[in-house]
């Protein structure tokens, strides 16, 4: 029997990624979201590449927090299991706007953790973040290390996390993985999806996507004055298909084995300086960066990088890409949709 998976937030950048590796694996992908950062296209997309196992994915246009809607979905559909995805992520507007990101994210997850519970629906797949490791003292980060949070979008995650906790304690029929991204780039290699992020990029390949189809004059670099090999900020980069790829594994390992709420690392063990990345980004796009050197961006660690021992061990997973692969397709989706989902007019940039 084919399993049947409900992704929450599967029209996003990472949601999007792994309902196409899902389908590809055989399984069926039920997609919810609100489309609040996301487009339609990007799942019509995901159909195309999903070819002859298109007919195994819909889409309702739901938002979690209209707790009857999801409601209304379990009562329709029986799930083997969710991977949830939605939730809002941009760090500065979280600062700005914590409320909405409390009512958005959490609300949202406790409907859902409310819904499953109701309709037995008790296997969750999390998307958590190496946000919630703070600034950390050492690297490489492993799972044991010690939780906060910079910002309310990564309380967010923190309190998800013990929600998950608290609810598999009281439960012991719930089985749990949370899995901490480090951070996903790149795009699939068909260039047919990838990130299309609303507005002025946060994250430094978005925007260095947009500095190279002349959307943005440069980048400005934040921090030179760290304390590794070239001054700029260390982190681990993941190929966004590794990341999808690491969810099949989280949902096997749910499937087969006998855990109650486990918590991996997501990532590829190893760490990139910013001007490495627009050195490889430059490479790949034969285009040149210009780049602004400028002061400390508030609140940013200085050198973060997984362990993935765990993860290799337990899930019987491992990254397999490395920057310049990560930097081809990001460049190989940018160069095909300059404007992403959207066209130059719609955009609010
Ligand atoms: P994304 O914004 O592209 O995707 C999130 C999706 O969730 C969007 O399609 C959005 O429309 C949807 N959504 C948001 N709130 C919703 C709601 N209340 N109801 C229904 N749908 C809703 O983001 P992404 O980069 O794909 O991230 C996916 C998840 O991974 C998020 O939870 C994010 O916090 C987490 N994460 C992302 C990163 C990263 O750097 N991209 C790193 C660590 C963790
Ligand atoms: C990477 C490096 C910047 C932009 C964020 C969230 C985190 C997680 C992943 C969701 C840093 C530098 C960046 C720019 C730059 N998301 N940079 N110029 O900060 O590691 O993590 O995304 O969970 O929660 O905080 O990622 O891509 O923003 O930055 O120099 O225009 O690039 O200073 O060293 P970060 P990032």
């Amino acid at each position: 029997m084919m399993k049947n998976i409900l992704v929450t937030g599967g029209a996003g950048y990472i949601g999007s990624h792994t309902t196409l590796q899902l389908l590809l694996g055989g399984f069926k992908v039920v997609v919810v979201d609100n489309l609040d950062n996301s487009s339609e296209l990007a799942i019509q997309r995901v159909k195309e590449l999903a070819a002859e196992f298109s007919s195994n994915l819909s889409i309702v246009k739901v938002d979690l927090r209209d707790k009857l809607a999801v409601e209304k979905l379990f009562s329709w559909t029986k799930f083997d299991a969710v991977i949830h995805f939605a939730g809002l992520k941009a760090v500065g507007e979280s600062v700005q706007k914590p409320l909405l990101y409390y009512n958005n994210n959490i609300i949202g997850t406790v409907n859902l953790l409310e819904v499953m519970s109701l309709h037995g629906c008790k296997r969750l797949v999390f998307s958590s973040s190496a946000t919630v490791y703070g600034w950390p003292k050492e690297v490489p980060c492993t799972e044991e290390f010690p939780l906060s949070a910079a910002n309310p979008y990564g309380r967010t995650k923190l309190f998800i996390e013990e929600i998950c906790r608290d609810v598999q304690r009281s439960d012991a029929e719930w089985k749990i993985i949370l899995l901490r991204y480090f951070n996903p780039v790149g795009a699939h290699p068909s260039g047919h999806i990838g990130e299309d992020p609303r507005g002025i990029p946060n994250n430094l390949m978005p925007f260095m996507q947009q500095v190279a189809v002349g959307r943005r004059p440069h980048l400005t670099v934040y921090g030179t004055d760290y304390n590794t090999k070239d001054g700029t900020g260390v982190r681990d980069y993941i190929h966004v298909v590794d990341l999808a790829d690491g969810h099949i594994a989280a949902l096997n390992k749910l499937f087969k084995a006998n855990l109650a709420c486990e918590v991996y690392n997501l990532g590829t063990g190893k760490g990139t300086t910013v001007l490495e990345m627009v050195a490889a980004f430059e490479k790949a796009s034969g285009k040149k960066i210009p780049i602004v050197m400028a002061e400390r961006r508030p609140g940013d660690a200085e050198i973060v990088y997984a362990s993935t021992e765990k993860a290799e061990r337990e899930l019987n997973w491992r990254a397999k890409y490395g920057i310049d692969e990560m930097c081809r397709d990001q460049w190989n989706w940018a160069s095909k949709n300059p404007y992403g989902y959207g066209s130059p007019d719609n955009k609010d940039d």
